[in-house]
């Protein structure tokens, strides 16, 4: 086992879905893979393995923020062999026209974190980019789908609750979509391990209307980004 997560090696797929929150880790495994098995309950952030539609999918929670999504990403492409990684999680929508529901697909992740900051010794402003086929693979199979999907910039911020909104108006004019927490890390992270990453959100709430998705619609929505992320790995 690596640090973090309880697997021996080869229980986890090449290709992992990856949600903050380890309870819907538990829920993807059980709604939408067939014969999945847990392979870590280290500190109950849990991961599964299991087929879907005949392709073998892993589904690994990454706790919220980058420290901790950086900690299981880290370990999955280093230690496991892991190629392709999804984020699948919520956001909070900065736009007028990306509303509450909406699926986000993020192209590249601006980040208010030092993280990168300190990896590049303050010498690079460095831009984490999706992979392209997975980008394209997802904004498609979205597409063809009901709901409203927007491809573009996301903010992966280091703060959920801020003392100020300036920056994410700052950064609203600049055109980034929508604000989360892990993106910026996963796609640093894949393109040092030489892997595919991909974010999709569900917009969960908006952060200058004040508006949130109500509780009991938020597994439905939830379930079609999932759907998309499936579909776009097995493609
Ligand atoms: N994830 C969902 N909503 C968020 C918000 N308002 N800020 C950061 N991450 C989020």
């Amino acid at each position: 086992m690596s640090h973090h997560i309880g697997a021996e090696p080869g229980q986890i797929a090449e290709t992992v879905l990856m949600p903050g929150d380890p309870l819907r880790a538990k829920w993807i495994a059980e709604t939408f893979l067939e014969g999945a098995e847990c392979y870590s309950t280290v500190r109950n952030m849990f991961g599964f393995t299991g087929q879907y539609k005949g392709h073998r999918i892993s589904i690994q929670g990454s706790g919220m923020g980058m420290p901790s999504a950086s900690i299981y990403t880290h370990e999955l492409l280093a230690e496991y062999g892991v190629k392709t990684i999804v984020r699948v999680g919520s956001a909070g929508s900065i736009q007028d026209d990306v509303n509450v529901r909406d699926v986000v697909i993020g192209i590249g992740a601006a980040t208010d974190s030092s993280m990168n900051t300190n990896r590049f010794a303050g010498q690079l402003s460095y831009a984490p980019v999706a992979d392209y086929g997975l980008l394209s693979a997802a904004a498609e199979i979205a597409a063809g789908r009901e709901g409203t999907t927007h491809v573009g910039q996301i903010l992966s911020s280091d703060v959920f609750y801020g003392d100020s909104l300036d920056t994410y108006k700052k950064a609203a004019e600049y055109g980034v979509l929508a604000v989360e927490m892990e993106a910026a890390a996963l796609y640093t992270l894949a393109a040092k391990f030489k892997a595919r990453a991909l974010t999709i959100c569900t917009i969960s709430d908006h952060i200058f209307k004040n508006e949130a998705l109500p509780a009991d619609q938020r597994e439905r929505t939830f379930g079609d980004m999932v759907e998309i992320a499936l579909e776009a790995v097995t493609r």
